[in-house]
């Protein structure tokens, strides 16, 4: 049954529709070379209309992969489907592996997390609900359905396999930059119970600069990383897939202007001595 007729899950015409303003999705978070305001992390200040983190990153983050496992569940029976290749359900596996981290445990395995504007989170619902719109759609019924239209649209297994190597070296890598930044509230945590001083026990909004691992050479490299990932899966699912091209390119447009604003917060606040040397977020810029 639809959830909202031939939109949820979407017919092909409608498909193609969404998919095509996906492509011009950059417009907008490419506003955020003009703005300051950002409320969000270290640029979130209060307002009434700030939702508390934990609560904010999970509720807009769930709708993604749950779309996309609700897409592959329906939409492969409305066209007549009855088994998907296997590629279509690798491809989903990792796309639901990521989000159950991002989503889930990410929230949970936080130290702390600042609060998120309403305008923020709104914005990142209707990202992931687009986003596993197009790449749960393509894999569910528009894209490849049998092996051989997997080797048209892909030119080699090897190049398959090749995309999900570089999928899981950008999702672990993510995963141990994001456990740096843990280890930073965590060790400010681990002194304050040490000293025990009534009145200084909060850890919320703690930033020193990350100096392990990646961030000795760069101030974003968790950034960087999930962008290598979603390279991998645009290699996996062959070039000419379009809603893996945007679910990249959408997540550079998005990210890019944060890490630059965040190189410019990290300078402001530590002075340039503190990060001299280090690159932004690509290597070598
Ligand atoms: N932002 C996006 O648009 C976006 C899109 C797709 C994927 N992601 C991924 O989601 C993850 C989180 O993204 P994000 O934009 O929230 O990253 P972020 O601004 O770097 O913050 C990540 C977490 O670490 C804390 N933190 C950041 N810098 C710190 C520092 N210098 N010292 C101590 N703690 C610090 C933050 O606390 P506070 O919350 O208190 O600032 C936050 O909980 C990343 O792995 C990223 O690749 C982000």
């Amino acid at each position: 049954m639809a959830i909202v007729q031939d939109w949820l899950p979407a017919s092909r015409e409608n498909y193609e529709c969404i998919l095509y303003l996906w492509i011009w999705y950059p417009i907008l978070p490419s506003l955020q070379w003009f703005m300051a305001w950002y409320g969000m992390g270290k640029t979130s200040v209060e307002s009434r209309f700030n939702i508390p983190g934990r609560i904010a990153w999970f509720t807009m983050e769930c709708p993604g992969f749950m779309t996309l496992l609700y897409i592959m569940k329906t939409l492969p029976a409305q066209h007549g489907i009855e088994d998907l290749p296997w590629q279509n359900q690798v491809l989903a596996g990792l796309f639901v592996l990521h989000y159950i981290y991002r989503a889930v445990i990410f929230p949970i395995i936080q130290p702390s997390m600042s609060p998120i504007h309403v305008v923020v989170w709104g914005a990142a619902i209707m990202f992931q609900l687009t986003n596993a719109t197009c790449i749960g759609s393509w894999l569910a019924a528009y894209g490849p359905m049998t092996q051989a239209e997997w080797k048209a649209q892909n030119s080699s297994v090897l190049q398959f396999f090749i995309g999900l190597v570089i999928f899981y070296v950008g999702l672990i890598s993510n995963y141990f930059c994001d456990e740096e930044l843990r280890e930073i509230r965590r060790q400010k945590q681990r002194r304050q119970e040490k000293l025990a001083r009534d009145g200084q026990k909060s850890i919320q909004k703690h930033y020193s600069v990350p100096e392990n691992g990646l961030f000795r050479y760069m101030l974003y490299p968790h950034y960087f990383m999930e962008w290598i990932e979603w390279t991998g899966f645009w290699v996996a699912t062959g070039f000419s897939c379009t809603p893996a091209r945007c679910f990249l390119l959408n997540e550079f447009f998005a990210m890019l202007p944060r890490a630059v604003n965040g190189a410019k917060w990290y300078k402001e606040k530590f002075g340039e001595d503190k990060i001299k040397g280090k690159w932004v977020v690509i290597p070598g810029v």
